[in-house]
């Protein structure tokens, strides 16, 4: 063996053994299968007990050996990088950033993303993945063909994606109280991201809501802790699954670190001003159960804590979230977020560095990031450490998902996007979501001598709206946008023989019918777009329940992606139900409305007498809410509500 492989070898071990170091779990959490440095149990050597490489292959580089432990691939990899090489991979992209492709190489991009809405012409998964692997193969070409990491926001769902199965938004699933039917709901997801080339979702939002004025409520599974943590290991584990470098793994996200959910008056990317024992106790568990389930990926919040911004709070993203909690995996931060911190840009930059942000989604002027970075750290104002500590953890999560082996799209399951099969669970969560709040006189189940059915209302017949935001486009949008079935065309499809179903958005004659379903509630949105003073219900649907229910027994379903303010609604229905973002299989609905299933959905969050009790959580003094957290109706409990 040469002097200088001899020499590589040494500086090899050195680097292995430090990550080996840098990666001592925390008591009580177990080192995770994706999170840790080795994801394959290793024979350890009978000498030094670190993990036995196999033998020496000369004629390949170690980091391009799939047999040699993560950590040995990682430190032979990061001593072949020059300092563009490795501050490149820590800059994530918009794809409509990137002009000419030859910059994914010339740079060394490490990761490009879709931002929501961001789609290739035509919006088909034969384009996506033609698009994805186009950007890996201008990757691949690089230098050292380091491949890049392809990240969207799959969080319902391969939701950008035309034709892709649309599951109910994290609220809908917090309602289940069905962690195994979240576990399957995102590996359904995985399944249809992965066909398209990508191996990477900006999902779970393990957001605790704790104030419905604020836009993305319905990204969270609920208000409590106890419901999000629920929800967040088994969420991890149907992205990620057992294996990374399996077939239809893809990373995860556990976003936003951290109380995002809890800011004053739930404004977006405002300010949660709580003690560190409110933190811990009711935003910080979900996240332990994250990373407990191997998250790979972290996404810091736009939010601040007590007037610091998170992404410039290295307390939080270092001590606590790194040292304290164990996690292994990278920080990435949020769509331009660091331009928010004060300062200049090369403050920007070196603030949310030094803090603990790995990976940043710039998302547009890249030169300019890679640049200043660089500059930063050559006037050592960023130590070397830290880049290779940032590189390190990116790397560790491109090994482990095998993207050096497998690059390109594995198309074999793109005809399975939004197959019966998908769209059959995705079905299952819509029924389980539903909460019934009120039932009059056991107006439901649907009786077979209801023979003439009005569907009114303006969320009744359209796909847009009861998928909400963050659907094809970032925001959503109301009209036939994918390819579903609506609340009206599930009751017209499950209607018995001889029952007559008809639509009218706002009914003009009233006459005839023996039964009228209201369907009501929000347009789509998503973000800050959301954030809502009042949570009122518009006059247009107020018109519509009272004209029906005043001429008919009368349903209401809410379509929302949050409590409204119902007082008025529930007195004049005989029966009403919380239906949040049902996502595109609105004949789940119907289902339960004929009785096939019964209701088993329980509030995720409080409902609200008045806009005044917000912020109204479980275990509040004084607690008084219309609903209680955890409240839920069915066919065989009482008919009436509290
Ligand atoms: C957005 C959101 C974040 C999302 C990211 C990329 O601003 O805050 O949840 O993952 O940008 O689309």
């Amino acid at each position: 063996m040469s002097r200088k492989v001899r020499a590589r070898w040494l500086l090899i071990i050195m680097a292995a053994g430090g990550l080996l170091l840098a990666a001592c779990t925390w008591p009580g959490l177990e080192p995770s299968p994706a999170a840790t440095l080795t994801s394959q149990p290793r024979p350890t050597s009978p000498v030094s007990g670190t993990p036995a490489a196999s033998p020496f292959r000369p004629e390949l580089p170690l980091y391009r050996d799939p047999a040699q432990p993560v950590e040995v691939r990682v430190a032979d990899l990061l001593s072949r990088m020059t300092l563009d090489e490795k501050i490149g991979q820590m800059a994530l992209v918009e794809r409509s950033a990137i002009s000419d492709p030859r910059d994914i190489a010339t740079f060394g991009l490490g990761g490009i993303l879709s931002g929501g809405g961001s789609v290739p012409t035509p919006n088909t998964p034969s384009a996506w993945a033609d698009m994805v692997d186009g950007f890996q193969r201008a990757a691949l070409s690089s230098r050292l063909g380091i491949p890049i990491l392809y990240g969207v926001d799959a969080v319902h769902g391969h939701n950008n994606v035309v034709g892709a199965t649309i599951f109910p938004h994290n609220i809908g699933l917090g309602a289940t109280r069905n962690p195994a039917l979240v576990q399957k709901v995102a590996q359904i997801t995985a399944r249809e991201v992965y066909a398209t080339g990508i191996r990477w979702t900006f999902s779970p939002c393990l957001c605790v809501g704790r104030d419905e004025r604020w836009g993305r409520t319905y990204e969270c599974f609920g208000e409590d802790p106890e419901v999000v943590s629920m929800m967040a290991g088994p969420a991890v584990r149907g992205y990620q699954g057992p294996d990374l470098s399996a077939p239809n793994a893809i990373l995860a996200t556990a976003k936003h670190w951290v109380a995002d959910g809890g800011t004053q008056g739930g404004v977006d990317r405002g300010d949660a001003v709580l003690s560190e024992e409110e933190l811990r106790r009711v935003h910080i568990p979900p996240y332990v159960e994250a990373i407990r389930a191997g998250v790979g990926s972290v996404m810091a919040s736009f939010s601040s804590w007590n007037g610091t911004k998170m992404h410039g709070n290295p307390y939080l993203l270092t001590t606590v979230l790194k040292e304290e909690l164990g996690f292994r995996g990278f920080l990435v931060s949020d769509w331009g977020a660091i331009d928010q911190l004060p300062g200049d840009y090369a403050s920007d930059v070196r603030t949310a560095i030094n803090a603990g942000i790995d990976m940043v989604m710039v998302p547009y002027d890249y030169q300019q990031f890679l640049q200043t970075l660089r500059a930063e750290v050559q006037a050592g104002r960023i130590r070397q450490e830290r880049i290779d500590d940032a590189v390190s953890r990116i790397l560790i999560q491109k090994f482990a998902l095998g993207l050096f082996e497998r690059p390109l799209a594995d198309r074999s399951g793109i005809g399975d996007i939004g197959s019966p099969a998908h769209r059959e669970v995705a079905r299952q969560a819509v029924r389980e979501s539903l909460v019934l709040l009120k039932n009059e006189g056991n107006i439901l189940p649907i009786s077979p001598n209801r023979k003439n059915i009005l569907v009114a209302g303006s969320n009744g017949d359209d796909i847009g709206s009861q998928c909400g935001g963050w659907t094809i486009t970032w925001q959503g949008e109301r009209g036939d946008i994918t390819p579903g079935t609506t609340i009206y065309q599930g009751i017209k499809n499950l209607a018995p023989p001889g029952t007559q179903v008809t639509y009218a958005r706002q009914p003009v004659s009233l006459s005839g019918y023996d039964l009228g379903i209201v369907v009501i509630g929000e347009r789509p949105y998503a973000e800050w777009y959301g954030d809502d003073a009042d949570l009122e219900i518009s006059p247009e649907d107020a018109a519509a329940v009272q004209q029906v229910c005043d001429a008919m027994p009368c349903v209401v379903i809410l379509i929302s992606g949050r409590p409204m303010i119902i007082n008025t609604q529930l007195a004049q229905a005989d029966a009403l139900i919380a239906a949040w973002l049902p996502g595109t299989e609105g004949d789940g609905v119907a289902e339960v409305l004929f009785g096939r299933y019964d209701f088993t959905g329980k509030l995720p969050v409080s409902w609200p007498r008045s806009i005044d009790q917000l912020p109204l959580n479980v275990g509040d003094a004084g607690y008084d809410p219309l609903f209680p957290y955890g409240f839920g109706l069915s066919y065989s409990s009482s008919s009436t509500g509290p």
